[in-house]
């Protein structure tokens, strides 16, 4: 596809008329299972986008104020020990934290590249843009597309190379796939760079069940949000007001779900697939796990990956952790 230049910006896309594919396989796979399933990738459209911005601000969401306060700590260090030239983020988002580590990248005088990398086009655009203009000198090489999928589409690196994963993202993937993921992520770092993980932590089952139903309800018309996707772009026929938020923590697997629960028996017709999907009453879909973590279960899946931790951040709390680690073994 054709970079779109404006100045010290290049935004590449890998997304094109082939995702809708992706949606549509993921929904026919997904919807058919005994147990119903969709991937969590598909919440952000731009309404999706805007609302898991509004979640980081709720105060039941400790996430993101917690690891933004880490960074805000660790981050001069996390520079002097990667001697990071560029920092590329997956899952980028509103990029709130980021300036974070780009400030410290900009103080220690080793600041060239950020290379955001989301799934969402106007957030790559609009990080782009703002950060752009608020660090003189330096590039953005923004990529839009799956980090599943195209992470040998990044540039090349500039020079050392940070790999930040945000947000608590990679705790989404199921425990199999994480580690498949970690693994392909040292690929991307090169002999010299260095990967900033950003895990949340197992605690009070209390705690994370509230950061994921909020008592304002964001939460709840951010996981329903998904269903007006499919409406929108598979020419679905959910009745979304049928359907209920559901959180809750699994104790055993020490991860949340979310789910959406039909209230009462429905029949959804998708056009775009020519498929009718059966709910019985109350039957439920997962649309998300969010594994949390012990500082024992990062190592174990780092060290599974061929990474090496090299320090742990976390609050006063234990509420949070953000790591960094390197390829093993040199
Ligand atoms: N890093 C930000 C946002 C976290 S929300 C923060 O810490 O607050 C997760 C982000 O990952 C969203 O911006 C979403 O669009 C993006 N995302 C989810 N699945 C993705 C995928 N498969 N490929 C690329 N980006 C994805
Ligand atoms: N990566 C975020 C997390 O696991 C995503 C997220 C936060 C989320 N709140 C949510 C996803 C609510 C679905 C529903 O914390």
């Amino acid at each position: 596809m054709e970079p779109i230049l404006a100045g010290d910006i290049e935004v590449q896309s890998y997304l094109g008329p082939g995702d809708e594919r992706t949606l549509a396989d993921d929904v026919l796979d997904g919807l058919t299972r005994p147990l119903k399933e969709l991937p969590p990738k598909h919440f952000y459209d731009a309404r999706g986008s805007e609302l898991f911005d509004a979640i980081c601000e709720l105060p039941e969401y400790y996430q993101t104020r917690t690891e933004r306060l880490i960074l805000q700590s660790s981050a001069e260090d996390i520079v002097e020990v990667s001697g990071a030239a560029e920092l590329v983020e997956l899952g980028s988002g509103s990029a709130s934290k980021t300036r974070v580590l780009l400030d410290a990248m900009c103080e220690a005088g080793t600041l060239e590249r950020y290379v955001p990398f989301d799934v969402s086009a106007t957030t790559v655009h609009a990080a782009a843009d703002t950060l752009v203009q608020e660090y003189p000198g330096m590039s953005v090489h923004g990529v839009v597309g799956d980090f599943e999928r195209h992470l040998t589409h990044l540039p090349e690196a500039v020079g050392p190379r940070l790999v930040a994963f945000l947000g608590g993202t990679l705790g989404n993937f199921p425990p199999g796939s994480r580690r498949r993921f970690l693994r392909g992520l040292r690929n991307v770092l090169g002999s010299d760079g260095h990967l900033l993980l950003g895990t949340d932590l197992v605690k009070d089952p209390r705690v994370i069940e509230a950061a994921y139903d909020d008592s304002s309800g964001v939460t709840a018309q951010f996981n329903l949000n998904v269903l007006h996707v499919l409406n929108r772009e598979l020419d679905a026929n959910f009745d979304v007001d049928a359907f209920e938020h559901v959180a809750f923590f699994d104790r055993q697997r020490e991860w949340i779900e979310m789910r959406l629960r039909a209230t009462d028996v429905q029949r959804v017709h998708i056009g775009k697939l020519g498929l009718d999907i059966d709910f019985a009453a109350r039957e439920e879909l997962r649309t998300e796990i969010s594994a949390k973590f012990t500082p024992q279960r990062l190592e174990d899946d780092l060290q599974a990956a061929g990474l090496e931790l090299v320090e742990l951040y976390t609050d006063p709390e234990d509420l949070f952790a953000v790591s960094l680690s390197h390829r093993a073994g040199g």
